[in-house]
């Protein structure tokens, strides 16, 4: 009896048990629980049914259910394979259902169907579903493996690196060269541009693919039959850009379909836009080609750059360089031009922030303040010279928004640099504004006349703003008198820094 007990446990923990899908399950009407990872199946009734409850620590795993046929053989297998999350709960159901097509369209002996971490929980049921199409079948025999892995498995391990590598990144095989499909595992000749293929034999079925070098956009393929020996064959072509869903094409799913029933050569053009270089598989994606023939047929084919499109390339791409060269040396000048013009400007700043360098100026100035109009001094009285960072501390550039360039010059301010501000709260370098309001007697910014008589008018509005606008701090912040009367006197010495005569005059 203990051994029996032993046999069994045995069995359960090291064979793999197998489940007959019969009449017999149909007619109980009970559902098959998949607890164990693996299951062998023999299917004898059209549709069979499982579930699987995910546990509460594989929430951050990708689930994986892969169906491999032991019979019948690849090529043969046809059915759907679905799996449908809560099929009871049908409220949503339409987004919790899974396929994986490769039956239906490819008929392969190979199934997978992937379930991505979080988007379950352990009262979750994964109906796995497994309905024959194929109207005369007989027993199909399979394995059921379910995975839990942190990281995304790939289509039958690629072929266990014979054929391909797995980028658990995405779960995408990098196929080898040679080999096509998701798991990598049908063999494939390569087509290019410089060597086109001479009598191919297509028995039923071979594969073909195109993967781009260079950055060419249509193609022209070529494709005959080489011999007149087999002028009947039925000759059909499906070609499929490279996608991570199906894996090759054929005559359910296809981008181009070329029959040769009755041509003994064809050509197609064929758009490569969509064959984008891929970085996770390191490569660009191919075109994949599937040639069948209920016949043997030897027969060739060919890839050419499309002649209309190849010549206008070289052409416009000649034009192309052209203008991007004449571009780039048009805007290296004009830089160069604009680096020069900045030089001088920024030097001729720096040489005037230093009066006592220039003399001249100030001998021309002194001419310029005999004419009774603004000269130096006067402008150094009404907007006094000041470095950059102490014209920021006054009260109403804290208030307003900085200017950080002299829109005379355009250079941005430096600290240290020497400035003035005008009336109007506008600052600019002290020698810009000097040669400007010396010329123009105006603003630069704003264009507010500075001409001695407006500047003495500005300048004791200004006072009075700068005034009432600490006060009406002091109010909105209700602060002790002691701060008030603090900072009514530092309003004050500023009114001072802003017009030394306009308040001796006082
Ligand atoms: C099997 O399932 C398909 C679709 O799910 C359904 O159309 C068909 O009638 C079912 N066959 C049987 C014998 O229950
Ligand atoms: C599922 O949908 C069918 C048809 O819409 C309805 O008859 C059935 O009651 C639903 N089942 C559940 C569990 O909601
Ligand atoms: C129906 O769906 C909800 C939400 O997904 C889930 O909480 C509940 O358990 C489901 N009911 C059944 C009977 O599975
Ligand atoms: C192809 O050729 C066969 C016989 O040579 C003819 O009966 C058939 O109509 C042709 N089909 C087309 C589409 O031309
Ligand atoms: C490529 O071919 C397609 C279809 O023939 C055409 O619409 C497209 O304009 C072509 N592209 C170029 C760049 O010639």
């Amino acid at each position: 009896m203990l051994f029996l007990i032993i046999f069994t446990l045995l069995i359960n923990t090291f064979a793999i048990i197998t489940l007959t899908i019969d009449k017999q399950y149909q007619e109980s009407k009970t559902i098959q629980k998949l607890i164990q990872s693996q299951y062998q199946v023999i299917q004898n009734i059209q549709n069979a049914t499982f579930y699987f409850q995910p546990f509460q620590t594989d929430q951050d795993k990708y689930i994986t259910v892969e169906l491999i046929f032991g019979y019948p053989q690849d090529g043969n297998v046809n059915l759907e394979f679905s799996i449908t999350k809560n099929k009871e709960n049908n409220t949503s159901s339409q987004n919790n259902v899974f396929y994986d097509m490769n039956g239906k369209y490819l008929y392969k002996s190979y199934q997978m169907i992937r379930i991505n971490p979080y988007t379950f929980n352990n009262n979750d049921k994964f109906y796995i579903d497994v309905n024959i199409l194929d109207s005369s079948f007989t027993d199909y025999q399979y394995l059921i493996k379910i995975t839990k892995n942190q990281k995304r498995l790939c289509p039958n391990q690629c072929g266990n690196q014979q054929s391909g590598l797995c980028n658990t990144e995405i779960g995408v095989c990098s196929c080898n060269s040679k080999f096509i499909d998701l798991d990598c595992s049908k063999v494939a000749q390569s087509l290019s541009l410089k060597q086109p293929l001479q009598n191919i034999v297509i028995k039923k079925q071979e594969y073909f693919y195109f993967e781009r070098e260079q950055q060419i956009s249509n193609i022209t393929l070529e494709l005959g039959l080489m011999s007149s020996q087999y002028k009947v064959s039925d000759v059909e072509v499906y070609i499929m850009y490279e996608n991570f869903e199906l894996g090759l094409p054929n005559h359910n799913f296809y981008d181009y379909y070329i029959s040769l029933s009755n041509q003994s050569s064809y050509s197609q053009v064929l758009d490569l836009q969509s064959l984008i270089f891929d970085s996770d598989i390191d490569r660009f994606q191919r075109l994949l080609i599937t040639i069948n023939s209920k016949q043997p047929a030897i027969i060739y084919l060919s890839i050419k750059i499309s002649i209309s499109e190849g010549s206008f390339d070289i052409d416009s791409s000649l034009v192309i360089v052209y203008v991007l060269v004449s571009i780039a040396i048009i805007l290296l000048l004009g830089w160069i031009l604009i680096l020069i013009v900045r030089y001088k400007r920024s030097s001729r700043v720096h040489d005037e922030s230093n009066p006592i360098q220039n003399p001249q100026n100030n001998t021309n100035n002194n001419n310029r303040r005999n004419q009774g109009s603004l000269d130096k001094k006067i402008i150094d009285e009404y907007m006094p010279k000041l470095q950059y960072f102490q014209i920021l501390e006054f009260p109403q550039f804290l208030e307003l928004e900085v200017q950080e360039t002299c829109s005379v010059c355009l250079l941005e301010y430096q600290k240290y640099a020497y400035c003035r501000f005008t009336p109007c709260n506008h600052i600019f370098h002290s020698d810009c504004l000097e040669q400007w309001i010396i010329k123009h007697e105006n603003c630069p910014l704003c264009r507010c006349a500075l001409d001695l008589k407006t500047l003495q008018e500005l300048l004791i509005q200004n006072a009075n703003i700068t005034f009432n606008s600490s006060q009406q701090k002091n109010l909105q912040k209700k602060q002790s008198t002691g701060v008030q009367s603090q900072l009514f006197s530092n309003a004050q010495t500023e009114l001072r820094m802003i017009a030394p005569n306009q308040m001796i005059s006082q």
